[in-house]
């Protein structure tokens, strides 16, 4: 068998939207464990996670990028210093003042703002709104990347922040080619991720903003959810999930999942 693997997935609307599939992942996860590292690329904090674990049949994952790649979590849930020691100003705080002053953007719930990210409702943004915020927060002297997801969802993080950059930090300290990494997702704030030169795939499900905006060599699969995961793994190694060849006795060298 190759080089162990690294999937980096969304989880709302991605894995987590249908219980079944899900299940099927997780089972699919569970007798395949040692031939993947399993990385939760989410815009929800790290607490949040946790009471999805508890509620669902969301597999334990090997490291969390938390708040849309500001926040990076060992497997025992211990905040990685390494990575948000980089960003040095508190550009959330920032951001929040001029957007709200300026803009009237309504703030999401004081859970999902940090010092690093500032996270507004913002409905039905235009390509030129998303321009004008993006160079008021440039001529205030913010660094900054904005993330629109779904119509609604407005995230202002450091300018070296985002579920890409920090999947790409992911594969480097485990030593795993960007070739080997295997990305998941179905709106915007997943778009970073697919910028980065991983096998990509879109779930069925998946949001006009995020299938327009990727290249052809991303794959969409026709499946929704957890389900188009699978569908996206079995892609990406040539047919087949492992998940039978498990079943089955050992992965023969050459096989499909590589
Ligand atoms: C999650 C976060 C929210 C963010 C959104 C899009 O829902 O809780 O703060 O705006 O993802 O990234
Ligand atoms: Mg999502």
């Amino acid at each position: 068998m190759g080089a162990r693997r690294l999937l980096v997935t969304d989880l709302d609307g991605t894995l987590i939207g249908d219980d079944g599939g899900l299940g099927r992942f997780a089972d699919w996860h569970a007798a395949t464990r040692d031939d993947h590292w399993l990385v939760y690329a989410t815009g929800r904090s790290h607490a949040s996670l946790r009471r999805l674990t508890a509620e669902t049949r969301l597999p334990e994952p090997d490291l969390v990028i938390a708040l849309v790649g500001t926040e990076v979590y060992d497997r025992d849930g211990r905040l990685l210093p390494s990575w948000t020691e980089r960003f040095t100003g508190s550009e959330g705080d920032r951001a929040r003042r001029l957007l709200v002053a300026d803009r009237g953007l309504r703030l999401q719930a004081a859970s999902a703002q940090t010092h690093l990210k500032a996270s507004f409702y913002a409905p039905a943004l235009t390509a030129d709104d998303l321009a004008g915020i993006r160079r008021e927060l440039a001529n205030a002297g913010l660094e900054a990347t904005v993330v629109y997801s779904a119509n609604l969802f407005l995230d202002v993080l450091p300018a070296a922040a985002g579920k890409g950059k920090a999947a790409r930090e992911v594969a480097r300290s485990l030593g795993v080619a960007h070739g080997d990494v295997l990305a998941f997702g179905d709106s915007g704030n997943d778009l970073e991720l697919f910028e980065q030169g991983f096998r990509a795939t879109t779930v069925g499900n998946a949001l006009p903003e995020l299938q327009l905006a990727v290249g052809p060599d991303v794959y969409r699969s026709p499946f929704n959810y957890a389900d188009g995961v699978l569908d996206g793994i079995r892609h990406w190694s040539g047919g087949s999930t492992g998940a039978a060849a498990v079943r089955t006795g050992p992965i023969r060298s050459g096989s499909a999942y590589r």
